[in-house]
């Protein structure tokens, strides 16, 4: 949507947007950028969607640091290290005596985030017990600590995140939908880097003008040939493995053109598809299932990796049962003795 320019947004907020390190100008970024606004101005649970390394962190940040909470903490928890039997404790804290190490009271993270924004992260890693000690806590604004007597009140925003599919969660019954429902007031979405590649340069630049700062380099730069593979490329990591690849290249290479070459699986994978190349004095049949073969290999290289190599998930992905995408990844000899 065109609407989605920078120039929808008031200077100032533009301003602090590039303050808080946000690099991007495509339409689908920009349109975040919008809602991440409209959340900050708005004093609601919000929920952030979109993949591994695309920003949910920096969006949650903005979201209270440009909103009317912004003098008051803002608590990141991890809920993917939180186990069911510690996650009440660990939120709402303890009383003296509330169990046999409890040798003093503590308070808990919503205590510590009072009048500010407790943001949880990996909110899919939930435990089904743990999503209703939260969902009553969002209903009633109020939280017991662990052998407490009464009740307390808490004014604590809350901002989720996941990578997950929440909705979908929600219906197979993985995620309550009550809960749901009641963090998914403001959704947002981060594109993956694969959405806006156009933004790359823009980011590489940022990126590494921060390296040379921290490593008191003097100005360098990306060599304009990377891009044509970076353009290419499924960046299953998003922006922090950008950050990753753009690093490990400046401490690499020697003088103020920096180099990146891709990651080598994807260039295997890219040269085995790679139609222009073909042997095209075959028959029709012949041709077919060696385009086929290669098209199966590059496909299945980019689901493992964007599923960090979990069959399961990349099962869940490219929507096969996990045992034929097994049996695939057999064929192609990815992986040893899978089914
Ligand atoms: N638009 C952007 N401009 C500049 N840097 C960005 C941008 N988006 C993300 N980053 C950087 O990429 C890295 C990953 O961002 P962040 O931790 O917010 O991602 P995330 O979505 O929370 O990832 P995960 O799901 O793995 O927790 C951080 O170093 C962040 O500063
Ligand atoms: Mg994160």
């Amino acid at each position: 949507m065109n609407t989605h320019t920078f120039k929808a947004l008031d200077p100032t907020v533009r301003d602090a947007f590039i303050k808080m390190n946000f690099i991007g100008e495509s339409a689908l970024f920009l349109r975040s950028l919008c809602q991440i606004e409209k959340a900050a101005k708005h004093d609601v649970a919000a929920l952030l969607l979109g993949e591994t390394g695309t920003g949910k962190e920096l969006a949650a940040r903005a979201i209270h640091y440009m909103g009317s909470r912004a003098s008051h903490p803002f608590i990141p928890v991890n809920c993917g290290a939180l186990p069911e039997d510690i996650f009440e404790n660990e939120l709402f804290g303890h009383a003296q005596g509330a169990y046999t190490d409890a040798k003093k009271s503590q308070s808990g993270l919503v205590a510590q985030a009072q009048g500010g924004t407790l943001f949880l992260d990996e909110i899919d890693a939930l435990s089904l017990k743990s999503q209703v000690a939260l969902l009553r806590f969002l209903q009633d604004h109020q939280f017991k600590p662990l052998g407490a007597q009464g009740y307390e009140d808490a004014n604590v925003r809350l901002i989720a995140a996941t990578n997950a599919d929440l909705a979908a969660l929600s219906v197979s019954g993985e995620f309550r939908e009550d809960l749901y429902y009641r963090l998914n007031i403001m959704q947002i979405t981060m594109p993956s880097l694969r959405e806006r590649v156009d933004d790359l340069p823009l980011l590489a630049d940022h990126l590494i003008r921060r390296f040379c700062v921290e490593y008191g380099e003097d100005e360098r730069f990306l060599s304009v040939q990377c891009y044509t593979w970076m353009r290419q490329y499924s960046w299953p990591g998003n922006v922090r493995e950008l950050e990753n690849f753009l690093l490990r290249g400046f401490l690499e290479s020697e003088g103020p053109s920096i180099i990146v070459p891709p990651p080598r699986q994807w260039e295997e994978a890219n040269q085995q598809i790679n139609i222009s190349g073909m042997n095209w004095d075959t028959d029709y049949n012949e041709a077919k299932s060696l385009i086929i073969g290669a098209f199966e290999k590059s496909y299945l290289m980019h689901v493992l990796l964007k599923a960090d190599g979990n069959v399961t998930r990349a099962a869940r992905l490219a929507g096969k049962e996990r045992r034929s995408l097994g049996k695939l990844i057999k064929k192609h000899g990815l992986r040893e003795g899978e089914e």
